[in-house]
């Protein structure tokens, strides 16, 4: 069986910074509330004319940029994200097209929060299935586009960005065998932009087609679920979370993370985090955060890390690797 390599790694933000202070202006909230609450001080707000494919293209040029790697043999195109540029095309063809990537597969993973998470477990399949022995995996969103700012509960939160990693087959590979896939879709009406459907298990849904949450419902199911999966995620490939150099949950809010740090006992000064800098960017959130931790040098050769993905379905996914650098 052949072993996966994660082996590249870039990212891509929009340049519009949107302040706490600039939220000030449109709705009744403050710095102080945001910070206290969530964590964030900033986010990246795509403009009306720029889409998610955008950044896509942005990010695996970012990753061309800054390892010696060749992209004309990758095979597969795995993008996660929920706020496609429209339903069909996927973003997977659409970056395959923009970056002339001939010979890959294209396919769009949707999980929200838990779709990046969700791709390097597809990928790491593909290449020890012997199918498939290059994918890009990206995780990007423009949130922004399915915010509703008129709700102060939850327009504060949210971000655009997107993540691509390079996964490799390898004979000895730096993916742990052991990942975590997992939803609970009873919360499917707890975290929901709206579609066709007028209901959800029964409930009557906001049609909007803007990010609907009960904030406080999630916030516990992440911390909960969290929790236990990371530590099982853990314990499937031999390991404690002692022995997890950095954990690298998805960015919902600084108080989530904390909560789960808490509960688990596991450093703070141990997590990559996006959510001050960026806000929630859901599939993107991941990436952003491992990007940073090896660009700023906080991420060694040879550090293990988690990455843990949840969100939206509501779902979750997590896999273990080391850094190789
Ligand atoms: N500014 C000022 N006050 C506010 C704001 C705001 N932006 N938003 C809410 N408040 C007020 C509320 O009205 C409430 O006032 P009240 O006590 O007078 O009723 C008070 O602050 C507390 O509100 P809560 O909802 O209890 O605040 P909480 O501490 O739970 O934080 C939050 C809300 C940030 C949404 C939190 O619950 C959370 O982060 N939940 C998880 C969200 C999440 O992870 N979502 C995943 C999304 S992923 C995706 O969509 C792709």
């Amino acid at each position: 069986m052949m072993n996966a390599r994660l082996s590249a790694i870039g990212m891509a933000v929009p340049a519009k910074a949107i302040s706490n202070h600039d939220f000030e202006q449109i709705i009744d909230t403050n710095d102080e509330w945001i910070v206290s609450r969530t964590g964030i001080k900033m986010r990246y707000h795509t403009t009306e004319n720029e889409f998610t494919s955008d950044l896509c293209v942005r990010a695996v040029e970012d990753l061309v940029a800054n390892h010696n790697v060749t992209l004309d043999d990758v095979d597969m195109i795995l993008v996660a994200t929920v706020t496609p540029d429209q339903p069909m095309p996927s973003m997977a063809c659409r970056v395959q097209h923009r970056l002339g990537l001939h010979r890959a597969g294209a396919l769009d993973v949707y999980a929200a929060c838990a779709g990046f998470g969700y791709g390097i477990v597809m990928a790491k399949g593909l290449i020890a299935g012997g199918s498939h022995r290059k994918i890009l995996v990206l995780g990007a969103e423009t949130l922004s586009k399915v915010t509703d700012f008129s709700d102060r509960t939850s327009c504060v939160l949210f971000g655009d960005g997107a993540g691509a990693v390079l996964i490799e087959a390898d004979e000895t590979g730096n993916i742990r065998p052991g990942c975590i896939t997992g939803a609970s879709g009873e919360g499917g009406a707890d975290l929901y932009i709206s579609g066709y459907a007028t209901e959800i298990d029964g409930l009557q849904l906001n049609m909007s087609r803007k990010i609907v949450q009960n904030g406080r419902k999630v916030f516990k199911w992440a911390v909960n679920t969290v929790t236990d999966q990371m530590q099982k995620l853990a314990a499937m490939n031999g390991l404690t979370m002692n022995d997890i150099d950095w954990f690298v949950p998805h960015s919902a809010n600084l108080r989530i993370i904390e909560a789960i740090c808490k509960e688990t006992s596991y450093p703070l000064d141990k997590v990559l985090e996006s959510i001050v800098d960026y806000g929630n960017t859901s599939s993107a959130s991941i990436p952003l955060a491992l990007c940073r931790g090896i660009r700023d040098g906080r991420v060694k050769p040879g550090d293990r890390i988690m990455i843990f993905g949840f969100g939206g379905g509501l779902a979750y996914a997590g896999v273990i690797f080391e850094w190789k650098g």
